[in-house]
């Protein structure tokens, strides 16, 4: 059992580190893959242009799996440390590995000027970029130190918004339970009307409201308990909230407080 800590950047963010991103310039027809990190040292610098025509534009981010910041086992007996061991190093490295070949490949799409199957390269960006981003988020949701209540102004905005905090978790309850085939429940900042919202996510990404910012995140696809409860969903998403930490719910609201939707 390996204790896994939660490497640099915020969680959720797409990356962290930047492969190559001060490498040198590249030269004509060169070009830098998202899996690739930089290029060749001996590449020759030359001077900053606009983008031509037929040049592919440099991509140097790729996303990565953040480290956990508890032992697999730390949630038992609410979650084993099997569940967490696979969810975490199978599911969600798979999510990070998607993004990055749909990114290749929608690369090599415009490098060919082929985009004979753009639908499903955009269909599997947004499927696997949107599963990396909620597991990141899903994993500091959880922690050994939680199960307690929020309070301050989380708690301020939840009383606002859904009327009680047991109100708050019966409807996110309701929703991860009833999700027809996999999904997410999650609970987002709506920076258009300046409220917290409920979602039921199909998949990672389908019935998902449009610039809203995901805050907490519940796990609902079969992968994140069956192993340990069957089909017993709803006792998994009980038993979530004894090691549910609102700490970082509280900052992830502060910091999503701060966008704004220019939809005026
Ligand atoms: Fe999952």
């Amino acid at each position: 059992m390996r204790p896994r800590r939660i490497s640099g950047g915020a969680p959720g963010s797409p990356g962290g580190d930047v492969a190559g991103g001060e490498g040198p310039e590249l030269a004509e027809g060169e070009r830098r893959t998202v899996a690739g990190g930089s290029a060749p040292a001996t590449t020759p610098r030359r001077p900053p242009d606009p983008l031509p025509l037929g040049r592919v534009a440099v991509m140097s981010e790729t996303y990565k799996l953040p480290d956990l910041s508890y032992d697999y086992g730390a949630l038992e007996p609410h979650v084993t440390g099997k569940i967490m061991e696979l969810h975490h190093d199978k599911h969600h490295a798979a999510y990070v590995t998607g993004a990055n070949t749909a990114l290749e490949k929608l690369a090599e799409a415009r490098d060919k000027n082929d985009f004979g199957t753009i639908g499903k390269l955009e269909k599997d960006f947004a499927f696997h970029l949107s599963g990396h981003v909620l597991h990141s988020i899903f994993w500091t949701n959880l922690g050994p130190d939680g199960g307690g209540e929020p309070s301050g102004p989380l708690l301020d905005q939840i009383g606002t918004d859904f009327g009680s905090y047991d109100k708050f978790r019966a409807q996110l309850n309701q929703a991860a339970s009833t999700i027809q085939g996999s999904g997410w429940a999650l609970a987002s900042w709506e920076p258009a009307s300046s409220r917290i919202v409920v979602q039921q996510v199909y998949d990672h990404q389908g019935n998902h409201g449009q610039g809203t910012l995901p805050l907490l995140a519940i796990d609902a696809w079969e992968h994140a308990y069956s192993l340990q409860y069957q089909n017993n969903k709803a006792s998994f998403f009980d038993a979530l909230w004894a090691v549910a930490c609102c700490a970082g719910v509280a900052r992830r609201l502060d910091s999503a407080k701060g966008a704004s939707i220019p939809v005026k």
